[in-house]
């Protein structure tokens, strides 16, 4: 194999570490199976695409997909739904009072705060500690009594600390509904992740760990919650009551709620019931990947790899890490250098960009504000943004393009590491397994940086 590498960064010139493109869900890189493939077709080939209708509940895709989801989770109820979104948001709409305060934590998508304005009540955001994680002493610290839940996100794959999240809830008496949408499938402490709170809110649209372009659930041990949940979601006229062994165990009058259709339809279930068969697997497929990546780049002095709260206790879905080198904008450069290697990477504070996962960038929360104004506001999570880059790793990432973003990772941190001896540094880092193979990549000229660090771009 012909491999193109020179010391030269390839913003700088050189020749990059890959040219095809970096595989990511939207480019098509997605774990999707044939038996997917023809579950879809049987649902559209039986014409019954809406899930209430004649047939009974267990006969329906979306009735045999919740009764799956049940027992996999091992919780008393499932809502299948539209997305991650309204399965947040009906959650909410089910246990708390609309104009209620709801924390959530400033490191995530925009959807989590969008989530809680849907449920008519108001956000809080809390600091994000060094590794990304909510922080619970600055939600402590934040708290007051119009705070009515807390919203704690399994951000980028990584597990909450649901231990301190739950002991501070329990502690002053509101309930915790999880955001499980980055992590579906992840546990903590062997413990499934969204069966921690009063509520789990799981995604499948296209780059979750189920895959149906759009969709989500809802999970709840909560019968109280689970049938408002399921009248909001849009069960009318009585269609709550097929979510229970009998009309006589539903909780509530429908009528007394409005109705959201927030549903899920048969050809998105029939998908979902499939894909989590293989969930498994896919889970098995995605550890693999960042064990790999993240053994590769462990030991590199200028980066961070961002921690879980416990081991094993993230999906591997994207690869974090903090660029210390104290240079303002040295992040924004190794995303941009890293980009040039032909690996996607962000940085996700990066001025230039309006990432939408940075609370800076949550504009609707903040009106009249100007971004230093709301930065200013939660100091610590907008400085830990500014120094990580945010690499994506699909599944389905072959042990090349595994090995092609180690590469780059060290490719980079090499030449941001300019203190010791350029050829000694680059063969200490050149991998183990690469230098016994002879690479090409090993005979990678060392060179002086002919460009130092741009500034941030405005
Ligand atoms: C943390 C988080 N919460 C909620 C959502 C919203 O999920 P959906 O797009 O299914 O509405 C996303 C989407 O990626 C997310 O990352």
């Amino acid at each position: 194999m012909q491999l193109k590498v020179d010391g030269h960064l390839a913003i700088e010139g050189g020749d990059p570490v890959r040219t095809r493109p970096w595989p990511t869900y939207d480019k098509g890189a997605v774990f999707v199976s044939e038996e997917d493939q023809n579950a879809g077709l049987r649902a559209l080939r039986s014409r019954l695409y809406f899930r209430y209708d004649c047939r009974p509940t267990a006969q329906t895709e979306t009735g045999r997909l919740e009764a799956k989801l049940q027992s996999y989770f091992g919780v008393r109820h499932a809502l299948a739904c539209h997305s991650g979104t309204t399965a947040i948001a009906l959650a909410l709409m089910a246990r708390v009072e609309p104009g209620s305060v709801v924390a959530t934590q400033a490191f995530s998508f925009a959807a989590t705060p969008s989530a809680i304005l849907l449920a008519g009540c108001r956000p809080l955001l809390v600091e994000v500690d060094d590794d990304l994680h909510l922080d619970v002493e600055d939600l402590r610290a934040r708290y007051s009594p119009e705070v009515k839940a807390v919203v704690p996100v399994h951000m980028r794959g990584f597990a909450a600390p649901m231990r301190a999240v739950m002991r501070f809830a329990d502690e002053v008496g509101i309930p915790v509904i999880e955001d499980v949408v980055p992590a579906l499938g992840v546990s903590l402490n062997a413990r499934r992740l969204g069966t921690f709170g009063v509520a789990g809110a799981f995604s499948t649209q296209s780059d979750k760990s189920i895959n149906t372009g759009e969709g989500g659930f809802l999970l709840t041990d909560d019968t109280e919650l689970f049938a408002r949940a399921v009248v909001y979601s849009g069960a009318y006229e009585g269609r709550c009551a097929r979510h229970f062994e009998a009309p006589s165990q539903v909780p509530i009058c429908d009528l007394d709620y409005p109705i959201f259709a927030f549903r899920m339809d048969e050809i998105r279930a029939a998908v979902a019931a499939s894909a989590l068969d293989r969930l498994p697997l896919r889970l098995k497929l995605q550890r693999s990947v960042y064990g790999r990546v993240s053994r590769g780049v462990a030991d590199l002095a200028p980066i961070t790899l961002r921690r879980p709260v416990a081991p094993g206790a993230c999906l591997g879905e994207s690869l974090l890490f903090r660029v210390r080198d104290g240079r303002d904008g040295a992040a924004a450069w190794f995303a941009r250098a890293l980009r040039r290697e032909g690996i996607d990477a962000r940085n996700l504070g990066d001025p230039a960009e309006s990432n939408i996962r940075c609370f800076w960038n949550w504009r609707f929360l903040f009106p009249g504000r100007s971004v230093s104004e709301i930065k200013a506001l939660l100091p610590r999570t907008t400085g830990l943004l500014e120094e990580t880059v945010d690499i994506p790793l699909a599944p389905t990432l072959t042990e090349a393009d595994c090995e092609d973003a180690v590469l780059a990772i060290r490719k980079v941190a090499a030449q941001l590491d300019m203190t010791a001896s350029r050829s000694r540094r680059f063969k200490a880092l050149a991998p183990a397994r690469l230098q016994a193979a002879g690479s090409s990549r090993l005979t990678w000229p060392v060179v002086p940086r002919t460009q130092s660090l741009p500034p941030p771009a405005s």
